[in-house]
């Protein structure tokens, strides 16, 4: 029980009122001395209001929602009143610089409020399109750094880890993205928010279990969504963009319920590579006789140990198309820089089912950022077209998480820079 007599808890809430109020009045200086003189160990950017769940970057973003109410009341500096453009002008203009301020700080860029929203989305739904932009920014910068570190990790001794996640944390807050399953498909999220109860999606753990095949959708024991019918019209313009004409060879990377394959087969290829790492996928492939279809070869196991063998057979393709589950973003980015460039012919085209961060808006947003820039550095230019999502109301009953929680799907297409 606490000490009515103690007076710190009373000391840390009025720290943490007064940083969210000079953020919401845009009061850098005041910030800054804030932030600056405080001596905890946790950032002073990231305090969090116990009724609202605002971080300072929430209060500062909030700050700027017109409020007509306060320009009549306010009135302007030289004693005229403003119009209300013109109040919302400047509180955009400062709201802006505070944002700066707070991310240099190391405030956290995706923090969740107990409206269940980042900073970004309170930006979004207020309609505040600069400083949304400038939390993606800030949400990408993170995500590269985090990233790279990954990558890093192997090589480096310990004292030049520990400064490089010291520079993460700068960038990105104090604490480190999840990873949490995307839904279903690939990937690396940048979210803070709270995970479902239920162990984690691995892939290790998702290649153990026993599948379910049903009607519309394919579940893995814990009852995730490793494919679900409602992506249909996405797999179908993913295959038409991948195969324009008939005679072409394709490889898919990741069975599934067989969508995708069913359309690259409308197409007549002339070889159609599947790779497929589960064994009751596999089971269910050749139940339904895809084994004996037009040209299809079936590899099975993980594409991290069929693709070397291919590319030491030499087997090129004009299409690839990747679409596994409980893969992590760096499984992603190894197959891109890494694979698709033994594989693929110098004019062909690769695309992958874009369910990166796809449960809410700002991480989607961030994770095409991210991956266009790794795609870039691999040497691929990507081309999205966007695809409206059909409401999913009622898709998810008996899914343990909803994996899609956005308007619209972007369709990539990449090919090798010129
Ligand atoms: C989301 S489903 C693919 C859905 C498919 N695009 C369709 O149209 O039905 C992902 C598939 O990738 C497979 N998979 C997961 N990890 C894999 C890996 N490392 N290598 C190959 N296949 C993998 C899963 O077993 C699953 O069948």
């Amino acid at each position: 029980m606490s000490d009515p007599t103690d007076l710190t808890d009373v000391n840390v809430d009025l720290a943490t009122q007064e940083i969210l109020l000079a953020a919401s009045q845009h009061d850098i200086p005041k910030l800054r001395s804030l932030v600056r003189s405080n001596d905890s160990a946790a950032n002073p950017a990231n305090v969090k209001d116990p009724e609202t769940g605002f971080s300072p970057l929430h209060a500062a973003i909030a700050a700027c929602e017109p409020d007509e109410d306060d320009v009549a009341v306010n009135g302007a500096p030289n004693g005229e009143t403003p119009k209300p453009e013109q109040a919302e002008n400047t509180a955009l203009q400062t709201g802006v610089a505070t944002v700066k301020f707070l991310l240099q700080e190391g405030a956290i860029w995706n923090d969740l409020d107990l409206n269940d929203e980042t900073p970004g989305c309170l930006a979004k739904r207020l309609g505040l399109e600069e400083l949304y932009e400038m939390i993606v920014d800030a949400g990408v910068r993170a995500e590269l750094l985090l990233n790279r570190l990954d990558g890093y990790e192997e090589i480096e001794d310990e004292d030049m880890e520990e400064e490089e996640e010291a520079e993460a944390k700068a960038v990105e807050g104090d604490e480190a993205p999840e990873l949490v399953d995307a839904g279903t498909e690939v990937v690396e999220v940048a979210e803070t928010e709270t995970q479902e109860s239920g162990p984690d999606v691995t892939n290790p753990r998702y290649l153990d279990s026993n599948l379910q095949f049903q009607n519309d959708r394919l579940l893995d024991q814990d009852q995730n969504g490793v494919m679900m019918a409602w992506e249909s019209d996405i797999m179908a313009k993913s295959a038409r963009k991948l195969l324009p004409t008939t005679g072409l060879r394709v490889l898919n990377v990741g069975h599934g319920m067989g969508i995708v394959d069913g359309f690259l087969q409308e197409k007549s290829p002339a070889e159609h590579h599947i790779i497929e790492a589960h064994p009751d996928v596999v089971v269910e492939m050749k139940r339904k006789g895809w084994h004996e279809k037009p040209g299809v070869t079936i590899h099975e196991g993980k594409w991290q140990d069929v693709i070397p063998a291919l590319v030491g057979e030499g087997v090129m393709f004009d299409a690839i198309y990747y679409d596994t589950f409980a893969e992590s973003y760096s499984d992603f980015r190894e197959f891109f820089t890494e694979q698709v460039i033994g594989l693929l012919e110098q004019e062909g085209r690769w695309s992958f089912f874009n369910g990166m961060g796809a449960d809410r808006q700002i991480s989607y947003d961030v994770y095409q950022k991210v991956v266009e820039m790794d795609l870039f550095e691999a040497g691929f230019e990507v081309e999205w077209e966007e695809i409206k999502v059909p409401t999913l109301e009622g898709e998810w009953t008996g899914v343990r998480r909803p994996y899609w929680n956005i308007d619209s799907y972007r369709l990539p297409l990449c090919k090798y820079m010129d």
